[in-house]
């Protein structure tokens, strides 16, 4: 099987995953400052771009992390953000999270996103298998996990404090051969 470049590699059909730029941190920390996107990643309060800007840059170097921005193919628009965490050489796993903008939202945007990581962590990484933890009441996302593949593997009662109440959350796991990729073949 031929993989193609890096490159081509981090595009999907909808978008293109990327470094950050200097010029990013605003932007983003504007979108991500919204209480439904952070409600979703379990972020309680909002934070300056500064913060985001030192989260991004803490890791840089690190060999155990990778954070992408997820910019539309189209027009270049930077609308959200995603990464892998935690990668382990020996396993050959990691865990993965993502957000999108809301105005971005249902669009396609995120199903193709994380494809496009799951893509990228497979066969250009070499891992083999990505796990990630998702809230109960996550119906969105829930949705876009499945559609590529990730299973349920386990649920962790009472695991956050979401929107004032107690909410469960689900371990999903998608390993290589699973991946339910449309654009295949590419590169
Ligand atoms: C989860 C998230 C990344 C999805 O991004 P997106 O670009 O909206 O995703 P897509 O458009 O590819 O797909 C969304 C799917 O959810 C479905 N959906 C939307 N609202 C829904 C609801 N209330 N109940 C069930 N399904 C729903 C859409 O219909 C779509 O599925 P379809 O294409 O089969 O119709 C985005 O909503 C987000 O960033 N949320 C906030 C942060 C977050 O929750 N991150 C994940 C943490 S685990």
């Amino acid at each position: 099987m031929r993989v193609g470049a890096p490159e081509a590699a981090l595009e999907g059909s909808l978008v293109r995953l990327r470094s950050h730029e200097a010029s990013d941190y605003g932007a983003l920390n504007e979108l991500f400052s919204d209480p439904e996107v952070m409600e979703g990643i379990g972020f309680a309060m909002p934070q300056s771009s500064q913060g985001y800007r030192e989260f991004v840059e803490s890791t840089r170097g690190k060999e155990d992390r990778v954070l992408f921005v997820i910019e539309r193919l189209e027009d270049r628009q930077a609308m959200g953000g995603c990464g892998l965490d935690g990668i382990e050489a020996r396993n050959r796993a990691a865990v993965l999270g993502i957000w999108i903008g809301k105005p971005y939202w249902h669009r396609g945007y995120g199903t193709d996103a994380m494809r496009t990581l799951c893509r990228f962590a497979f066969r250009h990484m070499n891992l083999q298998r990505i796990e990630l933890n998702v809230f109960s009441v996550n119906p969105r996302a829930l949705r876009v996990y499945e559609r590529i593949g990730f299973k349920v593997e386990g649920t962790r009662r009472h695991s956050h404090f979401v929107g004032g109440g107690y909410v469960d959350s689900f371990v999903m796991g998608l390993l290589s051969e699973e991946l339910t990729d449309e654009d295949l073949p590419r590169g």
